[in-house]
């Protein structure tokens, strides 16, 4: 599906490369977890396959190959059709990620107006279609909504209609339930494990939460100071961790639910 090889990312200001050679692949279908410290490069790893790193900050080299093209040194007019079509993005705040006085399905709408050539009446009906998908209830009257109307799970779940709305293969998660409530933060993991299952969506999941990460993800990549310190089956890193790090990581989950998947 894709593949990150030997991938660096310096930026200019900082004398330490944020990601610093790694290499790591997202299989067909399945769904990553990318755990690890704050500050170890994981949401720079996902804007590099996103294509939203600010390209002057910084230098990049390695590759990034999807569907056998490299997302690193593709011309501009690839990198378009290939981001807004076959990447979707979603972030954790989903308040801060949407423009207050602009109409919910409008804003699902956006990577389409600005990605494809589908005319207006295609955009809305490929949006309708992707509130549907997210199980918002009746998406005619959420697409005349505007952001503050809705709660914060339903927020999530129009941005994640809005990154899936061009149906891409892959989809990139950077903390998508840290702001939401326990009960919400359930919710929105059950619609990503079914967008999954019935769509066949690939996903890298970014989290803190390493219980969540256990139910959601089959494989698992541990990151430490812009490296993959170990990447395996979550099952088999959770129970049997190699790596130092991993172990400290790991101890630190509460032991009642480190023995038995919560
Ligand atoms: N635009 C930028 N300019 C300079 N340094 C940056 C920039 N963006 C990120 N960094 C640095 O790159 C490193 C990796 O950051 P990154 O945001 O990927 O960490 P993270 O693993 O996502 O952390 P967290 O868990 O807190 O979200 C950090 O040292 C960060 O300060
Ligand atoms: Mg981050």
């Amino acid at each position: 599906m894709l593949e990150i090889r030997d991938l660096h990312v310096k930026f200019h200001t900082r004398e330490r490369e944020a990601v610093a050679g790694i290499s790591l692949t997202i299989r067909d279908g399945e769904i990553l977890g990318l755990v690890g410290e704050s500050g170890s490069g994981k949401t720079v790893t996902a804007m590099s396959i996103a294509g939203l790193l600010p390209r002057k900050q910084c230098r990049l080299s390695g590759e990034i190959l999807l569907g056998g093209k490299d997302l690193l040194h593709a011309d501009r007019s690839e990198l378009r059709k290939i981001h807004g079509n076959e990447i979707g993005v979603v972030f954790q705040e989903p308040m801060s990620s949407m423009d207050p006085l602009m109409k919910v399905g409008l804003q699902v709408g956006e990577t389409l107006r600005i990605h494809t050539d589908n005319s207006p009446e295609e955009r809305k009906k490929l949006v309708l279609a992707a509130l549907d998908d997210v199980e918002l209830p009746d998406p005619e009257a959420i697409y005349n909504k505007y952001p503050h109307e809705l709660s914060g799970g339903m927020q999530q779940r129009a941005m994640i209609a809005a990154a899936i709305a061009s149906r891409p293969k892959l989809l990139l998660l950077d903390e998508p339930t840290t702001a939401l409530d326990v009960t919400v933060q359930a919710q929105i993991l059950e619609l990503l494990k079914k967008l999954n299952r019935t769509h066949g969506i690939s996903m890298m999941f970014i989290s803190h939460n390493l219980n969540v990460v256990r139910k959601l993800c089959k494989r698992v990549a541990i990151m430490q100071r812009g490296e993959l310190v170990e990447t395996g089956d979550t099952e088999k890193i959770f129970t049997d961790p190699q790596h130092p790090y991993t172990q400290r990581l790991i101890s630190a989950i509460p032991t009642r639910t480190r023995k038995e998947p919560v």
